[in-house]
This record gives structure tokens, C-alpha cells and sequence, in this order.
């Protein structure tokens, strides 16, 4: 019998803030990232300002795969094929991380393989654990809220997502109206736990869909620290926090709850960059004891963007045939497929 060859994927991301590389072996062991993240620049702009950030992507590109390769302890020789996200994100990062895969497919006659953001998200929890189907990935970041349904590895398919702002765009919203800086969801994240839920806010999209609306909170803690300050009124942040989350958690767990019985799901991942916080974390995990189905949680270092999630979900792509040629091109936005 032959012995079966180990895969060594080599991940590019680039598609937002974070310039990384990661060398993964058979889609599950991760041997080495490099990560540049850009959060520090754009804090004082109070959100990512997509022109610094791509010319960030360009200072950092070469020395992050250079990097990655020497602590991986491997040459561009040893990799077998190169994930890179296509999209969707900003275009002109996309571009700068496409343009190196591109080169060093060129360049080493290595396969392109073309991963989906969300993708990356959802497989990095198979750095963790094997993934069991049919699997529901509550997609929750900066730039998506989603329910996707998995009946097999690369078979996707939407049940709902919002209908307005993603859940990581209202925390940072909402944290930045409370004054906290950019990226805020973490420090809202922190603070309500010092907090009680004493103010009331609306319920989003009580109904029998998979969908979210998230924009409706978003206008009435606005509202309602407008309100106060006309008013006088000191505003209890922590309390506020802790008020905003409890809403905006029950609201995802409810369309959680509904898809794990309509579709018998076995196995819930989290996914993005929102899957960090710990209020949805206890409420996901609370809910899948309850029913009784596997939950992969991914570790902080996973959940925001790395491209260790690139290599992971690549490798099943590569196994799925997902190969393309020099012509691939960049997409902002783009379905999940
Ligand atoms: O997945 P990600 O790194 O980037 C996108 O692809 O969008 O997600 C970033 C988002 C930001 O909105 C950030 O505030 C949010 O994830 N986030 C959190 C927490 N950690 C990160 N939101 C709430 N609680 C957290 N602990
Ligand atoms: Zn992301």
C-alpha cells in the first residue's frame, strides 16, 4: 500500500486590516502563521480606511510569507498549493494579497486554489475539530451575519442573514456612540460584564424567518444616549452594554435554535470575527447542551481574520477540485458557494 502524502497548504490573507500568511498540513495542523494586523492605524480614524489600508498590505506582504516560510522551516518548494482570499472584502487589500499568490503560483508552478472569506471562517474550527454534518456556521463579523446550513465539506447554502447592519458593524456602531474606540465589540464585550441589563431595548425581527435586522437596535441605543444627554442624565455604560448585548445575543440564539431543530443539525460551529464574544459563546454553548448537538467554538486567536482559516478551508477546496487558473480575479462581494 502507498503511503498517503501529506498536503501542505500555503494561506494568503489580505482581505481587510490583517496581512497574514500560514503553512497548514492536511487542513487541520497549522505549522506556522504570521500575522500584521492594522488595528492601531485606523483606531484613530474610528474604522478601516481602505486606501492606508492597502498600502499596508503592500509594506507588509513580502516579509509576512517570507516569515512564515523560515518559522514554518520550509521553502516555497515543499507547498503544494496556495489558498488565497479572492473576496469578498476591500478591494484594492484583496488585490495586493491575490497579486503575491498569484506570483508565487507563477513563479513555483504551484496550484491556485481560491477561498471565500466566510469560508475561511467557517474551516477554521476544523483547525480545532473535525467538522460533523449536516453542521450549521453562524457566521457572525464584521461585514456578515449568516446562517449557513453544511450538508458536506464545500456544500453551502444560505438559510438567512441580515436584512441590514452584520452584528460586528452594530457592536462597533453602538461602542462607538458609548465612546469606546475602534474596534469597540471587544471593549463592549468587556465592559458589560461589570454591567446589569436595566434598559430596555427592542427585540429585532421576532418572526419565523432565519433572517436579522440589527440596524433597528442600533438607531434605538443611539436614541436613547442622545436622549440621556439632553437630558442630563448620566449614562451607565456598563449597564448599556450589558443591556445591548443580552438583545442582540437572544437575538441570534433564537434563529440558531429554530435552524438546529427545522434542519437536525448535528453540529453548530461559530465562525468571524463576533464568534470572540463571550456572552454569545455561553448562550450557543447553553443552547446546544440543551439540544444535544456538537458545538466547535473556535479559539480568539482563530476567530478575526488569519489566514491559517485560508489554508485550512483551501485544503478542502483543493480536495474538492477548486483549482483556478492565473485568470483569477478579486470580487469585493460575492456568494458563498
Ligand atoms: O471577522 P472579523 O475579524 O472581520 C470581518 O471579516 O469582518 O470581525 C471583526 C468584527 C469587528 O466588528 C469586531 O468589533 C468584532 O468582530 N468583535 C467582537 C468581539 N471581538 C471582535 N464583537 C463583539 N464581541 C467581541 N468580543
Ligand atoms: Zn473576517
Amino acid at each position: 500500500m502507498t503511503e498517503k502524502k501529506d498536503i501542505f497548504i500555503l494561506g494568503i490573507e489580505s482581505s481587510c486590516d490583517e496581512t497574514s500568511a500560514s503553512i497548514v498540513k492536511n487542513g487541520t495542523e497549522e505549522l506556522a502563521t504570521t500575522i500584521s494586523s492594522q488595528i492601531d492605524i485606523h483606531k484613530d480614524f474610528g474604522g478601516v480606511v481602505p486606501e492606508i489600508a492597502s498600502r499596508h498590505h503592500v509594506k507588509n506582504i513580502t516579509f509576512i510569507l517570507e516569515e512564515c516560510l523560515e518559522k514554518a522551516k520550509m521553502k516555497m518548494e515543499d507547498i503544494d498549493a496556495i489558498a488565497i482570499t479572492y473576496g469578498p472584502g476591500l478591494i484594492g487589500s484583496l488585490l495586493i494579497g491575490l497579486e503575491a499568490a498569484k506570483t508565487l503560483s507563477f513563479l513555483y508552478n504551484k496550484l491556485l486554489i481560491p477561498v471565500h472569506h466566510i469560508a475561511g471562517h467557517i474551516y477554521a474550527n476544523s483547525l480545532v475539530k473535525e467538522l460533523n454534518f449536516p453542521l450549521l456556521a453562524v457566521v457572525v463579523s464584521g461585514g456578515h451575519t449568516e446562517l449557513i446550513e453544511m450538508t458536506d465539506h464545500f456544500q453551502f447554502k444560505k438559510l438567512g442573514g441580515t436584512l441590514d447592519d452584520a452584528i460586528g458593524e452594530c457592536y462597533d456602531k453602538v461602542a462607538r456612540v458609548m465612546g469606546l474606540e475602534y474596534p469597540g465589540g471587544p471593549k463592549l464585550d468587556k465592559l458589560a460584564l461589570e454591567g446589569k441589563i436595566t434598559y430596555k431595548l427592542p427585540v429585532p425581527l421576532k418572526d419565523d424567518s432565519y433572517n436579522f435586522s440589527f440596524s433597528g437596535l442600533k438607531s434605538a441605543v443611539i436614541n436613547l444616549v442622545h436622549n440621556e444627554e439632553q437630558r442630563g442624565n448620566p449614562l451607565r455604560n456598563a449597564d448599556l452594554a450589558a443591556s445591548f448585548q443580552k438583545v442582540a445575543v437572544e437575538s441570534i440564539t433564537s434563529k440558531v435554535r429554530k435552524a438546529i431543530k427545522d434542519k437536525n443539525i448535528k453540529n453548530v460551529i461559530l465562525a468571524g470575527g463576533v464568534a470572540a464574544n463571550k456572552i454569545l459563546r455561553a448562550s450557543i454553548q447553553n443552547l446546544s447542551d440543551e439540544l444535544n448537538v456538537q458545538l466547535s467554538i473556535p479559539p480568539m486567536k482563530y476567530c478575526t481574520d488569519n489566514a491559517a482559516m485560508i489554508a485550512a478551508a483551501g485544503y478542502y477546496a483543493y480536495k474538492n477540485g477548486r483549482i483556478s487558473n492565473l485568470n483569477l480575479n478579486s470580487k469585493s462581494q460575492d456568494t458563498l458557494n
